[in-house]
């Protein structure tokens, strides 16, 4: 019998405990908590997100900044909005939200985001932070899996897990924190040859392939946990995820769905970094 991982469920009881979070921390200093959300561009994924990001930003009482920059924007303009908001004491996150238009040098810009306010969890320092195990704002979605794991006390604890995918975004942070809950991890790829041997052998896999129902039935061991991040759309046009649910369904201890899985954790995750940020800079 296979639990589904509720992350809509999960993450209205998080931002719950944020607004909560961010409500006291505003008595307690007098001062509002500000994200800057920067979109260059009109590609419509990202203007979806976006506007994901500054409503959820409403939901739990954090300030949004919204810059929207036409798709022309040079890479100095682009620069020289970052480091201005870098220096913004209203402002606890920047996020430049990716992809960016092809002439512009995503890491050159990136790299303008100061560390502390590096919500994203994009920055060398925080992925460096994160690999020794230290303080740092941690990528969304792979912090969003934690909590899930979390929220549903999955032991990680010398378990074997399989993260397929090794994106800076979600792959590599993902085996990172699963290693930093003294899990056995193995980091699978487009190259790795046997995925199916060595998804046989996960308790815990971690789809982040980008590949549309990718995880297949025989792949999977009888009692894994299956977390799903991928956002693929299927042959008639409709949302799916990296694993093929309906088949892989009754051989979980538990399975997170897409969509109402790993989906709504991402912006919630955001949020949390940015209540974070404030209060590392009220200390
Ligand atoms: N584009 C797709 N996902 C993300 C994300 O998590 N952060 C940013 N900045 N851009 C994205």
């Amino acid at each position: 019998m296979y639990k589904i991982i509720d992350g809509k469920k999960i993450a209205a009881e998080l931002r719950l405990k944020i607004k909560s979070d961010v409500s006291d921390f505003k008595k307690n200093t007098g001062r509002d908590i500000g994200l800057a959300v920067v979109l260059v561009g009109d590609n419509q994924a990202s203007q979806i997100y976006v506007r994901n990001k500054i409503k959820a930003c409403e939901e739990v009482g954090i300030k949004s900044f919204a810059y929207y920059m036409p798709k022309e924007t040079s890479q100095n303009e682009l620069n020289a909005l970052i480091s201005e908001l870098a220096l913004d004491e209203n402002l606890h996150g920047i996020l430049v939200q990716l992809p960016l238009p092809e002439h512009i040098n995503s890491e050159e810009a990136l790299k303008l985001i100061p560390e502390s306010k590096d919500v994203d969890g994009f920055s060398a320092n925080n992925i460096g932070n994160l690999c020794l195990n230290g303080k740092s704002l941690v990528a969304c979605t792979p912090n969003g899996v934690m909590k899930m794991l979390e929220y549903e006390q999955i032991n990680l604890n010398g378990k074997n897990s399989v993260v397929v995918g090794r994106s800076n975004i979600v792959g590599k942070p993902m085996a990172m924190l699963l290693l930093n809950a003294n899990s056995t991890v193995t980091v699978c790829h487009s190259r790795t040859v046997n995925l199916k041997e060595h998804c046989l052998n996960a308790d815990v896999i971690v789809a982040a392939v980008g590949k549309a129902k990718f995880i297949t039935a025989d792949m999977v061991k009888e009692g894994a946990v299956v977390i799903d991040v991928g956002m693929n759309k299927d042959e008639n046009g409709r949302l799916c995820g990296d694993v093929d649910f309906e088949n892989v369904k009754e051989k979980c201890s538990y399975i997170s769905p897409v969509p109402g899985g790993v989906g709504p954790m991402t912006i919630t995750m955001l949020m949390y970094n940015t209540y974070i940020s404030a209060s590392r800079s009220a200390n």
